[in-house]
């Protein structure tokens, strides 16, 4: 086994490709300690601190000893424990929509409603930068596959009228996120939304890294823009701003039973744990609470902070999106990619390169987030090393 990997790791070691995992031996927070040393913490979508909340520490504690620990079976055999029901109920209530329904993981999400919702005859319309998991489940189902540059509005347009025409009987549907994961930038969803009614085409909005951040009660870009009886399909995750684990995914009753039916990586999965339902639970009423009005508030001046700090040139974030925590730092080569993260590293902050193929060839980047968690302190250190170490001003 070893050899028969060999020349393919040595292949991806050769283009600075090569992964690998890193142990962290405290919980997740601004902090964080890495092989016994103490790391400022620049690569978590822990957006608002809750990942190691007291709070919901005390939910999940007290979920445990009333539910247990695992779910002992899938959500359509004996799964569907009472936490499962309270958190479906509440994201709908608080997306806006009149269901939900939770899967292990986003990417479990993805992978099991792109398949049930088109198929061969069908045609998806993909924006190029749109997440693994979106891309995955495009190519399980079997429809054809249009990939658009990114946020490129005039080639959707030329893509549906195209599908129009070759798939006249066929279900079309827009696939994109809110806010762009390695590019923290946003979708023109209006436009979207203009032309998906135009074209009678369904519409899939990942909101994974707007929910919590974005929007009234943090309910994401297609609730800040009115926009949330526009979207068919409201696609996120529960592990990010959220603070705890699994997907969602909200629309209409008829959707979500559909998703019950057809959504394999629903049926064929043993329910999540019913204790981190009962945590995300928790997070959800807290993201409407004022308490979490309060730590958006905070997030948005740590994210204007590093906003006005870090240099507009390496940056394409001055010219995208305002609001959302996710900075690239744009270096294009692997090798040097990695080279400003290891010299980051050594002064004592952990953000990630991110290479290929979770982002193009030769657009390697620092991926920076920031959390509410940070303080002024953390992030003028931050900025003060990337502008030592990469020779910008
Ligand atoms: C845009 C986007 N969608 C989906 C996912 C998958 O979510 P999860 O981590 O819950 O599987 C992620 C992150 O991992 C993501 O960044």
């Amino acid at each position: 086994m070893r050899h028969l990997f060999q020349e393919q790791l040595e292949a991806l070691r050769a283009q600075s490709l090569d992964r690998h995992l890193r142990e962290i031996t405290t919980a997740q927070g601004a902090e964080i300690e890495v092989a016994g040393r103490r790391l400022i913490n620049f690569s978590s979508n822990d957006y608002l601190g809750l990942a190691n909340n007291p709070r919901l520490q005390e939910v999940v504690i007290a979920a445990i000893k009333e539910f247990g620990v695992g779910a002992g079976a899938s959500r359509l055999i004996s799964g569907t424990q009472s936490p499962h029901v309270r958190l479906e109920l509440a994201l709908a209530k608080w997306k806006g929509t009149e269901a939900a329904l939770c899967f292990s993981s986003g990417y479990a999400a993805a992978l099991g409603t792109i398949p049930a919702l088109v198929t061969r005859g069908d045609v998806i319309i993909l924006d190029k930068l749109c997440h693994a998991s979106l891309i995955d489940g495009a190519k399980l189902c079997g429809a054809t596959l249009r990939v658009f540059p990114h946020n490129h509005m005039g080639k959707v347009r030329s893509h549906l009228e195209w599908a129009r025409r070759e798939h006249p009987n066929g279900r079309v549907l827009i696939l994109t996120e809110s806010v762009f994961s390695m590019d923290g930038d946003r979708a023109p969803l209006r436009e979207l939304v203009e032309l998906k009614k135009h074209f009678k085409a369904l519409l899939m909005l990942d909101e994974a890294h707007a929910i919590g951040v974005i929007g009234p009660n943090g309910r994401g870009v297609a609730a800040a823009e009115k926009l949330t009886d526009c979207v068919d399909v409201q696609m996120g995750t529960l592990s990010k701003a959220v603070g705890a684990s699994g997907g969602y995914i909200c629309g209409s009753r008829g959707l979500i039973e559909w998703l019950i039916n057809r959504a394999r990586s629903f049926i064929f999965s043993t329910a999540p744990p019913p204790a981190l339902a009962a945590a995300a639970l928790a997070a959800v009423d807290f993201l409407s609470s004022p308490e979490g009005e309060q730590r958006r508030l905070l997030l948005r001046e740590r994210i204007s902070l590093l906003r006005e700090l870090l240099p507009t040139d390496a940056m394409n974030k001055k010219a995208t999106d305002a609001t959302s925590a996710i900075f690239p730092w744009i270096v294009g080569d692997e090798r040097a990619a990695l080279s400003l993260a290891f010299a980051l590293q050594n002064e004592g902050f952990l953000v990630p390169a991110i290479r290929y193929p979770t982002v193009a060839k030769g657009s390697a980047r620092l991926r920076i987030t920031v959390t509410a968690s940070h303080n002024e302190n953390q992030i003028r250190m931050l900025f003060q090393a990337i502008k030592r170490l990469s020779g910008t001003s």
